[in-house]
């Protein structure tokens, strides 16, 4: 029973429900795990760990009492775009609101307009350097959203950026398609010619392509509304991609019901979801994805109904929706501290809603969000006494060290 890398003397937060009678976080104290290759090939108490694990470790990290969690995923983002939205932040603040500034020509199009004029180069640059930041906070998996090119070429540029982000980040990227992120300036005229392209061409071009793990649409009165989100869903299930929807942000637009109609496995921001549509999508087993980031940046004040979603038993994730125009939020600390203090999560449920639900959303269930046996050896060392303060701080990066597919990086 060799292995490459042991952790010893660890608090271990392992999120881990399935052990019997789990301690909040799963917790397990003084304990260790063992990594081979880029697996957990054991987990527990220091007091059960095997003498041959100690012996035959290729080499021993001493956690000396620090806290150790699953690697955090982060399930919703807008990695990968061009330019920036600071001027429409100063309008905001002098009063014009997002959808306004959206409907005179600004918001996602702005964005639009400057990701279509940038190279491959500066679009993976930028990105680059966000998702940099991501892991320098314990982000070991990153879902990463086209949606800001609405051509055939820009989409798939984004998504090939978004490819090689994976490959040149010691990082997981999972890619999701959202060609629906608004309607191409080309199509003021002809709605259902937009979604012609992105079901006639666009997905068939992604999935020849191999680009894109899932897809999404933005269910929205300035987006789309549900009935074209669903013939662009119908397309996407056909070559079996998973499902998202941005459901009910800015508006009761029927989004979380139409993401249980097509049994998406998340509907995302969900502010304005009726207790019809949360009550359809327990039903459905469909998760929700909170972004209490763009509820921030956009100074929103409708809440998700966070209580009906737990009384319904719906596995709640939490994000960054790290974008240019509604959540600039390069931390996933900071998206759970404001999914406690404003949307009254509790500290363990925003960790769960940054590791073993957010797999969940992304198909990683057992895999990813959990230090398990088994399970990949995705882990981060904290400098903390508890891991509520990772939902504490604001600003503060006490990530100390990160295990990845078991490669340890210290920071
Ligand atoms: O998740 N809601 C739609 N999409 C993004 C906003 C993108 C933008 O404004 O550029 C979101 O909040
Ligand atoms: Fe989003």
């Amino acid at each position: 029973m060799s292995c490459d890398l042991l952790i010893e003397n660890a608090m271990l937060a392992t999120m881990n429900e399935s052990a019997p009678n789990p301690l909040p976080y799963g917790e397990i104290a003084n304990g260790g795990v063992a990594i081979s290759g880029d697996r957990i090939e054991w987990v527990g108490a220091m007091s059960a760990l095997s003498s041959r694990f100690r012996e035959d470790a290729a080499s021993i990290l001493d956690a000396k009492g620090r806290w150790v969690t699953p690697g955090l995923i982060d399930c919703h983002t807008h990695l990968v775009f061009a330019g920036d939205r600071a001027r429409e932040f100063e309008m905001r603040l002098q009063g014009a609101s997002y959808e306004e500034i959206a409907r005179g020509g600004g918001g996602i199009a702005s964005t639009v307009k400057a990701t279509r004029r940038a190279t491959d180069e500066e679009l993976f640059s930028g990105a680059s350097r966000r998702l940099s930041t991501l892991q320098s906070f314990g982000v070991t998996t990153v879902e990463v959203k086209s949606g800001y090119g609405l051509d055939v070429e820009t989409e798939l540029r984004m998504l090939r950026v978004a490819r090689r982000l994976g490959t040149e980040h010691p990082v997981a990227v999972r890619t999701t398609f959202l060609g629906a992120h608004a309607l191409a300036p080309e199509y003021v005229a002809d709605r259902s010619g937009y979604i012609d392209l992105i079901c006639e061409t666009m997905i068939p071009k992604v999935i020849d392509e191999g680009l894109a793990d899932g897809i999404d649409a933005f269910c929205e009165g300035i987006a789309f509304t549900p009935e074209e989100c669903e013939r662009i869903f119908t397309a996407g299930r056909r070559y079996g991609l998973p499902i998202r929807v941005h459901a009910d942000q800015l508006s009761d637009s029927g989004g979380a019901a139409l993401a249980a109609r097509v049994g998406a496995v998340s509907a995302d921001h969900l502010e304005y979801a009726s207790e019809a549509g949360i009550q359809a999508m327990a039903k459905s087993g469909t998760s929700a994805v909170l972004l209490p980031g763009a509820f921030y940046f956009l100074g929103e004040e409708q809440m998700p109904p966070v209580d009906v979603l737990r009384s319904q038993g719906i596995s709640i994730a939490i994000a960054t929706d790290l974008n240019p125009g509604s959540s600039p939020i390069n931390s996933p600390l900071i998206a759970m501290n404001m999914a406690c203090v404003l949307f009254g999560l509790n500290p363990e449920e925003a960790l769960c809603g940054m590791t073993r639900n957010a797999a969940k959303v992304l198909g990683m269930q057992g895999d990813r969000g959990v230090l398990r046996e088994g399970s990949s050896a995705d882990l981060v060392l904290w400098d903390i006494d508890h891991p509520s303060e990772l939902s504490y701080w604001i600003g503060p990066n006490p990530c100390g060290a990160v295990v990845q597919a078991g490669v340890l990086r210290l920071s």
